[in-house]
């Protein structure tokens, strides 16, 4: 269970007893300092001031991680104006709420605390999962033209799944239309437990790795976010258009990985395309 530290009480102490010195003349409390001319105290004391509120930008733990192309790289899948949205506001409202939400508590890593999010309640579950799921997300895709097509044992396996690559499109597609999925949620590629692929969809913030989740369990490899904020400035209530346009902004490479991976017990950590076991 790792937990990076958020801010250091010591530091933000320290920063706090600094800045009084810097203003107040005990600049004999500083190390380093000798007389100093008011100036030099006014700068040491600013600059001292600029470390503690920096101090307190940094007490979260999760972090937005930046997208790996541009905003108008998926350009004409996904338009720059939704992903400048979707990324900077609405997936950083998840991290700031599952960040305040635990705050002060023991903070597992993205991955870890998927497991019992919705047996932690709605304040985890909705937002744990958003954080995660968005990682994922951005993760998943490429700029358009570069993500290529299923290849080596994942082509192999959606072959022998679902008939063919056409054919797993096609019931995804038809997994994340409205009258299947109403409302917000999303549609997965999963791997089960006796490491075969399914298709399966969760209301709003939920994911397959969740215990007790609606649908079918699994290792996710490759999700579609299906709630309007997704997609409605440019396709409106065209949804079934967007999930078609969206397959051309798949990173194929990156699923392939991740599906190596499940097929060792191992998921998504969101960091790139690194895994990390979990037990279903
Ligand atoms: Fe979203």
């Amino acid at each position: 269970m790792a937990r990076r530290a958020r801010s250091s009480g010591a530091a933000v102490a320290f920063a706090a007893a600094a800045a009084v010195a810097g203003c107040t003349g005990w600049s004999f409390l500083l190390p380093g300092a000798s007389s100093q001319q008011g100036s030099r105290r006014e700068a040491l004391g600013a600059g001292l001031l600029g470390a503690l509120a920096a101090g307190a930008q940094v007490a979260e733990a999760y972090e937005l991680p930046p997208l790996g192309y541009a905003y108008d790289a998926l350009e004409p899948s996904i338009d720059k104006a939704t992903m400048e949205f979707h990324h900077d506001k609405h997936h950083n409202t998840y991290l700031t709420n599952i960040n305040k939400a635990l705050k002060d508590k023991e903070e597992p890593s993205i991955l870890d605390l998927q497991k019992g999010a919705i047996k932690a309640g709605n304040a985890v579950r909705n937002n744990g999962g958003g954080f995660y799921n968005h990682n994922m997300f951005w993760t998943e895709m490429a700029p358009t033209g570069t993500g290529g097509k299923p290849s080596g044992a994942l082509a192999a396996a959606i072959d022998k799944a679902f008939g063919s690559f056409d054919d797993m499109k096609a019931k995804f597609e038809a997994a994340g239309a409205p009258g299947a999925r109403f409302g917000s949620g999303w549609v997965w590629l999963v791997v089960t437990k006796d490491k075969g692929l399914a298709i399966t969809s969760t209301p709003n913030q939920d994911n397959p790795l969740m215990d007790g989740v609606e649908g079918t369990p699994g290792i996710p490899i490759l999700g579609c976010d299906v709630w309007e904020h997704a997609y409605y400035l440019k396709y409106q209530f065209k949804r079934p258009d967007y999930i078609k346009a969206w397959w051309n902004v798949v990173n194929w490479p990156v699923v392939g990985q991740w599906y190596d991976g499940a097929l060792q017990g191992k998921a998504p950590t969101t960091k790139g395309s690194e895994t990390a076991s979990f037990a279903l």
